[in-house]
């Protein structure tokens, strides 16, 4: 049952800013027009009452909800224990809680006011609560909340806690609760059905270094670091256990987060650690909290590989050697998980998380799954497994094993993978440091999973759950109710998880979520673990300066709002928001630097010695930020940064971060050719030289040519003027024609002032013939004690206006668009098509955000035509118009894709087509078809020196 419209969702995001995307029912001022019942009213609090009988979550839960009512309005309200048998003593008013079944006392409110719950009996956490007028003897009025389950209730809980002003991470991103002095729920009240996905949770996993050493210096007397293998796979076994900080006090704290984002499952941190056997407390406190436990994907019945099997199994990790001994291993987990709610993993992988070692792998999984449905079969005493939720996971090879026919039982959920982790270990390299996954994609991904009813489990792969709250969380609210979100609104997502988190007005909550989008954007072109030097081009379209200032911009506007907020709000800000965008600008910014270090002491320029110190002060800096993170709030967050991200040289973490190699030039030196150099935009040479770039010849090089075209998108090409070593020298720069407009004619170099831009134009075009016109810059140098250097730069403007029909250029520019000759490109966002013609009630859709500049598309609803195919030139189609003015007869066509697997199946690969004018179609399967489940594309081949893990 979905219950929201957008309608409801702009409601909230214009009245409310305490709770993202849900249904609101909590007020802060009394109204007689909206009847509504008070929480807190003039400094006296409602009690609250839940029956002994209900479960033992319910409890909890309630225990927090008044704790927090406290948190927004500093008045604890009475909780208490009451039976329907022992009856409310004397209270006008009353807030009653519990699950429909199990409490005595609801079950009496029920029978007393008739009140309607057939909306909700027998269904899946699902809740209703509304006020109701005389429900037991000597209460007049009371908010009933009723949960048809466990879970139920408890969301209901969970759920006005947030209204209230109590963010579901209060505790784990220390955001600051909302006061106020009173609080009203409307008297018609909140409630909500069925969840969209029935089991939805996450993966504490690869949780070495960070949440490790937190953990262990938190939860343990132990030292705040924890010395084992780099992905944990050695144990620290000790006679006491595993020797994991991962014990029940912080399981509870993650057990109540999970709760308040409504998720209900949870795959315990593995890679030191044994769940069960870290603290023989985290087991039952799992299923009091109401949480459903589960194992990895590489972790079958409930038992832990490695740690369990390392400390209790005999023998080695082999089927067909060593059946029994395993067997008897499985047999003991299920024992121990039987009276807790759990959904078990079936099937196997290899010690390690590596394919199994099996003479005939299809046939021993066969063997294997077979003999775990009997081990259900006897632990549970049934004949009918089919009650006991498992679910088995197509990870790697072993979605391999599946297409080649592989099958288990019905009623197994197919956990179907894909690179929508937050967070990941894997080949070609690892990223686990900060966010660098866009909204917008989890969105497209998983709105394809609920078209597709895979709604049955979501499991995210959150590594050490820091520094990925909002990711989680919006994974959470899509897994709760699709229905309310949609390409459009993920940005008011943000929004109103800004206004919630930072107590902001509308505005500047917008400007957060433009923050978030452009960071979680700028980190998804290229995950900060591999990016290197030369990622962004040095010389061409001015990419690496434009992602500079891109980095700066976003750090002023983010470092604007963390200055105007409140001392006790910015803590939660620095760790939500201000901390992955500075640390993401530092990183980037010191890789490109080094970059243009490198290439500037090719050039022979005595700036290289800047950028240097630069990138050196960067380096320094980005360990300063992590410091910050670590002592913020008296060292509540210490190892929390920890990761290692700077110095990748394969899929593995780094040990240590190692700063890009920078180079020096000797600054007591003149560069052999002279005081001056010049470089033009697009060229790694400079002038005067010999050098490879200068010219093929490699010496006797000519003067360097730059082209002027009238469409070239900044209108203008610039040439640097640098210093070649330590002798101050004044220059000018004269040109023989009146067209040109040159930026700056002269200035003074020396070593406080290296660099100068100056950039060249055609000041109008229309004084030009068509073709090419041919113009001389010389740049003189004069220093004293030295003869003066002429460097002349030769200036060729294409004007090729005439050739664009003026129809053409007469539109809109946005979505026609001419080719710069001398770039030789044209470039268009996807979303500037001219046209968009539908088949079959299908067009193509913007997709917000989505991407590395703008946008994205796709065709739209997704599922239209019945999901038929169309073959090519037949679908819907967009049109791009654009014109070419150079001589060219191989026009080459760059698509940007967003990654996907192709979840059509094999018979049905993606795929686009593209026409040029009438030339005949052409399809592009875009899928590498050498990609073989757990393999990866050959053209990734130059990364993959390792294997996946
Ligand atoms: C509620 O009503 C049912 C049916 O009349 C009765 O069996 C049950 O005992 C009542 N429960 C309570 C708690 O009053
Ligand atoms: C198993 O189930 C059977 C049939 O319901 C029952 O007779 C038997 O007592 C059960 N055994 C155990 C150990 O509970
Ligand atoms: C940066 O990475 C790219 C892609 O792997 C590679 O081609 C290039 O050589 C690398 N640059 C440097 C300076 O290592
Ligand atoms: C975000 O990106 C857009 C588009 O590139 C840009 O116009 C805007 O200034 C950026 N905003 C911030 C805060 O970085
Ligand atoms: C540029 O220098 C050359 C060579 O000295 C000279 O012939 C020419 O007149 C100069 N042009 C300008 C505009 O100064």
């Amino acid at each position: 049952m979905r219950t929201f419209s957008l309608t409801s969702f702009c409601f909230l995001l214009v009245r409310h800013v305490s709770a993202i995307g849900q249904t609101t029912c909590a007020v802060f001022q009394s109204s007689s027009q909206d009847f509504t019942f008070p929480v807190v009213q003039n400094g006296i609090a409602t009690p609250v009452f839940v029956s002994p009988d209900d479960w033992p979550g319910v409890q909890i839960a309630a225990s927090n909800f008044v704790a927090d009512i406290e948190r927004v309005t500093q008045i604890l309200p009475s909780l208490s224990n009451v039976s329907a048998s022992e009856g409310i003593a004397k209270s006008t008013t009353a807030i009653i809680v519990g699950t429909l079944g199990q409490s005595s006392l609801i079950e009496q409110v029920v029978n007393t006011t008739n009140l309607d719950v057939s909306s909700i009996r027998g269904l899946w956490e699902s809740f209703i609560g509304q006020e109701v007028a005389n429900p037991l003897p000597g209460v007049d009025s009371a908010y009933v909340i009723i949960g048809s389950d466990k879970r139920g209730t408890i969301f209901a809980l969970y759920d006005l806690s947030e209204q209230f002003g109590v963010s579901p991470w209060y505790w784990w991103a220390d955001v600051v609760p909302t006061e106020h002095s009173e609080l009203f729920l409307m008297s018609s009240g909140c409630s909500h059905g069925e969840p969209t996905v029935q089991y939805r949770g996450i993966f504490l996993n690869d949780e070495q270094p960070a949440l490790t050493n937190w953990a262990q210096q938190k939860y343990t007397n132990l030292p705040g670091l924890f010395i084992g293998g780099a992905m944990g796979t050695e144990t620290p076994a000790n006679a006491s256990g595993t020797g994991s900080p991962f014990q029940s006090e912080f399981y509870s704290q993650v057990f109540e987060l999970l709760l308040r984002l409504k998720g209900n499952y949870l795959w315990p941190a593995q890679w030191n650690s044994a769940f069960c056997v870290d603290d023989p407390l985290n087991q039952p406190l799992a299923d009091l909290y109401g949480v459903v436990m589960g194992t990895s994907h590489e972790e079958p019945m409930m038992r832990s590989i490695p740690v369990e099997w390392t400390l209790f199994g005999d023998g080695i990790w082999d089927y067909d050697v060593n059946a029994q001994n395993i067997h008897n291993f499985w047999v003991l987990g299920v024992e121990r998980a039987r009276p807790y709610e759990g959904v078990f993993s079936i099937g196997m992988r290899g010690d390690g998380d590596l394919p199994i070692d099996a003479v005939n792998p299809i046939g021993t999984l066969e063997t294997i799954i077979a003999d775990q449905r009997q081990i259900f079969a006897d632990i549970f005493n049934t004949t009918d497994v089919t009650t006991i939720p498992q679910m088995w996971t197509l990870y790697e090879e072993v979605e391999g094993y599946y297409e080649e026919g592989l099958t288990v039982p019905d009623d197994v959920v197919l956990l179907w993978t894909d690179d929508e982790h937050v967070d990941m270990v894997a080949s070609p390299r690892d990223y686990k440091w900060v966010t660098s996954t866009q909204l917008s994609k989890l969105y497209e991904q998983l709105s394809l999973c609920v078209i597709r009813d895979a709604v049955r489990i979501w499991m995210l792969n959150v590594g050490d759950l820091k520094p990925y709250e909002r990711e989680i969380e919006f994974w959470m609210a899509l897994s709760w109710d699709s229905s309310v979100w949609n390409p459009d609104n993920v940005d008011g997502f943000v929004t109103a998880w800004a206004q919630r988190e930072f107590k902001l007005d509308t505005s500047d909550a917008q400007t957060v979520a433009e923050v978030v989008a452009n960071l979680t954007r700028y980190n998804a072109r290229r995950k900060p673990e591999l990016l290197n030097t030369t990622t962004y081009s040095l010389v061409n379209y001015r990419e690496a300066d434009r992602v500079v200032e891109a980095w700066d911009t976003l750090a002023n506007v983010s470092t604007k709002i963390y200055n105007q907020l409140a001392s006790d709000i910015q803590p939660s800000f620095f760790e939500l928001v201000q901390h992955p965008v500075l640390a993401s600008q530092t990183l980037g910014k010191m890789l490109i630097f080094a970059g243009q270090n490198n290439l500037r002491a090719s050039q022979a320029r005595l700036s290289t010695n800047e950028l240097a110190e630069q990138v050196q002060e960067l380096f320094e800096k980005d360990h300063d930020l992590e410091v910050e993170f670590h002592t913020l709030l008296d060292g509540k967050w210490d190892h929390m940064m920890d990761q290692t991200h700077v110095g990748y040289a394969y899929w593995q973490q780094p040990m240590t971060n190692t700063m890009p190699a920078v180079n020096r030039v000797q600054s007591r030196k003149q560069a052999l050719p002279g005081v001056m150099r010049i470089i033009p935009e697009g060229s790694y040479g400079a002038w005067p030289g010999d050098d490879m770039f200068d010219c093929a010849q490699q010496f006797n090089c000519p003067a360097p040519t730059v082209l002027l075209d009238p469409f070239n998108p900044f209108g203008n090409v610039y040439i640097d003027v640098g210093s070649g070593g330590p002798v101050p020298f004044t220059w000018s720069a004269t040109s023989n024609v009146s067209w040109l407009s040159v930026s700056t004619t002269n200035g003074s170099q020396s070593p406080s002032s290296t660099e100068n831009r100056v950039f060249i134009s055609v000041s109008d075009w229309s004084q030009l013939d068509a073709g090419s016109t041919l113009a001389q810059i010389n740049f003189t140098a004069v220093a004293s004690n030295q003869s003066d250097l002429l460097v002349p730069v030769m200036v060729e403007a294409q004007n090729t206006l005439p050739q664009v029909p003026s129809d053409f250029t007469g539109q809109s520019l946005r979505i026609c668009f001419v080719e710069s000759s001398s770039l030789g490109v044209v470039s268009f966002e996807a979303a500037h098509f001219a046209r968009n013609t539908s088949v079959a009630g299908i067009s193509w859709k913007v997709l917000p955000g989505l991407g590395r500049t703008l946008s994205s598309i796709t065709p739209w609803p997704r599922d239209g035509d019945n999901g038929a195919n169309f073959s090519a030139g037949t679908g819907p189609s967009v049109e791009y118009d654009f014109f070419v003015v150079s001589n060219i007869t191989n026009l080459t066509v760059v698509t940007r894709l967003s990654p996907s697997l192709n979840a059509n199946g094999p018979d049905r690969p993606l795929a686009y087509a593209l026409q040029l004018n009438s030339q005949p179609i052409q399809t592009s399967y875009f899928i590498p078809p050498d990609s073989t489940p757990g393999g990866e594309p050959l053209a990734w081949g130059a990364l993959t020196d390792s294997p996946q893990t």
